[in-house]
C-alpha cells in the first residue's frame, strides 16, 4: 500500500491499462505512468501480459531503481502475479493486450482503477465502449464498484472533438467509485 509524500495512505494499488482495440496507446501510457510514479519513489511494478513483451523490453533497458517488471504473465498466472506484486510494491500496473479475454477479465476484477486509452476517432471510441462494458461485467462479478477512466491519446493540441467522438462523454467513463 502506498503512502504519499504527505503521509496520506493511498488505497489504489493496482491499475490496469485496457482497451478492446489494438494500438491506442495502452503500453505507452502505462510505461509513462509507471516511470513517473517510480521516479517519485514509489515501488512500482509492471505486469506484462502481452505476448509481444514490449513493456518488459522497455523496463529492462530503463534502469529506474524503483521500477521492475514481471514478464510473461498469462491467464493462468495473472491472479497470483497481481496478489504477489501488491504485497511487494506500492503501485502495480497491468499492461493488457487488446481484445477481451479471460486474462483481461481477471485483471479487471482485481483492479482499483481501469485506465482506457483511446485516440479521438470513432473506431477507438467504439472499442473503448466495449472495454467499459467489460469493466461493468467485472464489477457485476465482483459485486463491488471498479473505477474506470478514459484517457485521450495522440490528439493534436487545439483539436476540436468530432461530434461523434463527444458521445464518449456519455459513456460515464470518468465515473469513479468509492473503494470498499
Ligand atoms: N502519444 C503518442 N505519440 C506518438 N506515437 C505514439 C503515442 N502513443 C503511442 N504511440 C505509438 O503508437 C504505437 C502503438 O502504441 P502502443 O504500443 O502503446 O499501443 P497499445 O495499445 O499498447 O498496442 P497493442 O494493442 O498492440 O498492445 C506504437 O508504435 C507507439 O510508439
Ligand atoms: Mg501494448
Amino acid at each position: 500500500m502506498a503512502v504519499s509524500p504527505h503521509g496520506v495512505i493511498e488505497t489504489m494499488t493496482t491499475y490496469s491499462f485496457a482497451q478492446d482495440k489494438g494500438g491506442p496507446g495502452k503500453t505507452t501510457t502505462a510505461l509513462l505512468f509507471a516511470a513517473d510514479v517510480a521516479l517519485d519513489g514509489y515501488r512500482t511494478v509492471v505486469i506484462d501480459t502481452d505476448i509481444n513483451q514490449q513493456a518488459a523490453a522497455f523496463i529492462n533497458k530503463a534502469s529506474i531503481s524503483s521500477l521492475s517488471v514481471i514478464p510473461d504473465i498469462r491467464e493462468e498466472t495473472v491472479v497470483q502475479a497481481i496478489q504477489k506484486a501488491e504485497a511487494e510494491n506500492d503501485i502495480v500496473i497491468v499492461d493488457l493486450p487488446g481484445g477481451s479475454s479471460m486474462l483481461a477479465i481477471k485483471a479487471l476484477c482485481l483492479s482499483h482503477l481501469v485506465i482506457i486509452p483511446s485516440q479521438p476517432n470513432l473506431p477507438d471510441v467504439k472499442a473503448a465502449m466495449k472495454t467499459v462494458a467489460q469493466v461493468n461485467d467485472a464489477e457485476a462479478m465482483m459485486r463491488s464498484p471498479i473505477a474506470r477512466v478514459l484517457v485521450w491519446t495522440r490528439f493534436k493540441p487545439g483539436l476540436r472533438a468530432d461530434p461523434r467522438v463527444t458521445c464518449a462523454r456519455r459513456l460515464k467513463a470518468t465515473r469513479t467509485a468509492p473503494l470498499s
